[in-house]
C-alpha cells in the first residue's frame, strides 16, 4: 500500500445509552482503570505505527480537545474534525474527507477496547489488496450489533442490528479502509434510524465487486457504550494491573493487585484488589473491594465500594450498604444526612438510575 495509513477516531456521537454521564460529558473520556477509554484506542493506533490521527468530535469537542491536546503526550498528531450532528459512522467518514485526502485509513470507534491491540491486523492490511478489512467477534446477542455474514471465508452481507440475525459475528469497532470507501459513503442513503451506516457503505463495496476481508478477533473486545460493558472493561483492565503503592497508608490493609497513586490517603481502611485509587483520593474507615476504580479527588468515608467506577471528586459517606456495580459521575455526593424529617433527598440529573436497599 503506497500512501501512509491515517487514523480516524470517532469521538462524537450521542451516547444515549450512557446517560446521564453523557448529558454533561463525553463517554469516550469515562475512565477505565482511571484512564479515559479513548486513550487506549489512541495508544493502540500509535503502537501500530499510525500517528496522523483525525478525531471526529461533536458537542463534546472542547472536553476531548482539553484531554488529548495536540496528541503529542500519546505519541500521535491529532487533528480535530467537527461533525455537526451524529448522523452515523459513514457520515463521520464523509465529514473527514478533507483530512483523509485519499489515504487509506484505520477507523477506530473511540469507545472500543481490544485486549490485543491492532498492530498485527494493521500490518496485515498494509500488505493486503483488499478494499476493506473488518474485524469480527462472535457474540451472544447479535441483534444489538452490526453483523457480518460469511461464505467460504468471504464477507457476503452486512446488516446493522438485524432483528433475525443469520450470523453471530458482530463487527468490532475497528475498520480498515482503502480510499474506495469514500465513493461508497457518498452513494448510500440514510437508514431507517436516519443514520448513514458504515455497514451499508461496506455492503456497497461488496456490491461493487471489491474485496472485504474478514478477520476474527480472539482476544477480548469491549464496546463500552453501556454501563455493564464499561464495568466489564474496567474489570478486564484491572485484572492485569501491576501493583504500585505511592500513596500514604495509615492502619490500612491491602491485598491483591493494587495501584495507589501519589497523594492518595488511606486511613483505617481495607483494600482488596484488583483496584486503583487515584491521586488525592481520601479513603477513611472504608472498604474498597475488587474491581474498583477510584478517580483522583474522590472521598470514601465510612462506606464500602466494590466493582464500581467513581469519577473525579465524587464523595460517598456514611452508607449502610455496599455500593456495587455502579458508575458515579463527577462531583456526585451520596451521603447520609441528619436533617429532619428523615427522608431520602435527591438532586439527580435526567436519566439517572438509583437502586436502594
Ligand atoms: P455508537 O456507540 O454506535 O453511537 P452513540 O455514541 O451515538 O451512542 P448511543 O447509541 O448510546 O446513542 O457510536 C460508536 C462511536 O462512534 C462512539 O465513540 C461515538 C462515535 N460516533 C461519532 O463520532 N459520530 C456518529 O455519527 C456516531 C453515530 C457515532
Amino acid at each position: 500500500m503506497a500512501a501512509e495509513l491515517k487514523g480516524l477516531v470517532l469521538s462524537g456521537g450521542a451516547g444515549t445509552r450512557l446517560r446521564p454521564i453523557t448529558h454533561t460529558s463525553a463517554k469516550q473520556l469515562v475512565p477505565v482503570a482511571n484512564k479515559p477509554v479513548l486513550f487506549y484506542g489512541l495508544e493502540a493506533l500509535r503502537a501500530a505505527g499510525v500517528t496522523d490521527v483525525g478525531i471526529v468530535v461533536g458537542d463534546t469537542q472542547a472536553e476531548i480537545e482539553a484531554a488529548v491536546g495536540d496528541g503529542s503526550a500519546l505519541g500521535i498528531r491529532a487533528t480535530y474534525i467537527r461533525q455537526d450532528a451524529p448522523l452515523g459512522l459513514a457520515h463521520a467518514v464523509l465529514t473527514a474527507e478533507e483530512f483523509l485526502d485519499g489515504s487509506p485509513f484505520v477507523m477506530y470507534l473511540g469507545d472500543n477496547l481490544l485486549r490485543d491491540g491492532i498492530t498485527e491486523l494493521v500490518d496485515r492490511f498494509r500488505s493486503s489488496d483488499a478494499a476493506a478489512m473488518i474485524l469480527l467477534q462472535k457474540v451472544r446477542d447479535p441483534e444489538s450489533y452490526g453483523v457480518a455474514e460469511l461464505e467460504d471465508g468471504r464477507v457476503t452481507r452486512l446488516v446493522e442490528k438485524p432483528k433475525e440475525p443469520r450470523s453471530d459475528l458482530a463487527l468490532v469497532g475497528v475498520y480498515m479502509f482503502s480510499p474506495a470507501i469514500m465513493e461508497s459513503a457518498h452513494a448510500i442513503r440514510p437508514s431507517a434510524r436516519g443514520e448513514l451506516e458504515i455497514t451499508d457503505a461496506i455492503q456497497h463495496l461488496i456490491d461493487r465487486g471489491l474485496q472485504v476481508e474478514p478477520h476474527e478477533v480472539t482476544g477480548w473486545w469491549k464496546d463500552t457504550g453501556r454501563i455493564d460493558d464499561m464495568l466489564e472493561a474496567n474489570r478486564l483492565i484491572l485484572d492485569v494491573l501491576e501493583t504500585r503503592i505511592a500513596g500514604e497508608l495509615t492502619d490500612t490493609s491491602v491485598e491483591g493487585r493494587i495501584v495507589i497513586e501519589e497523594g492518595a490517603r488511606l486511613v483505617r481502611s481495607s483494600v482488596r484488589g484488583p483496584a486503583i485509587i487515584g491521586a488525592g483520593a481520601l479513603i477513611e474507615d472504608a472498604y474498597i473491594g475488587p474491581y474498583s476504580a477510584i478517580s483522583p479527588g474522590v472521598v470514601v468515608r465510612r462506606a464500602e465500594v466494590e466493582h464500581s467506577i467513581l469519577l473525579q471528586d465524587s464523595r460517598l459517606e456514611d452508607l449502610d450498604a455496599r455500593v456495587e456495580s455502579s458508575l458515579i459521575g463527577r462531583g456526585v455526593t451520596i451521603a447520609r444526612t441528619s436533617e429532619k424529617p428523615r427522608a431520602y433527598r435527591f438532586m439527580v440529573g435526567d436519566s439517572s438510575t438509583i437502586g436502594l436497599v
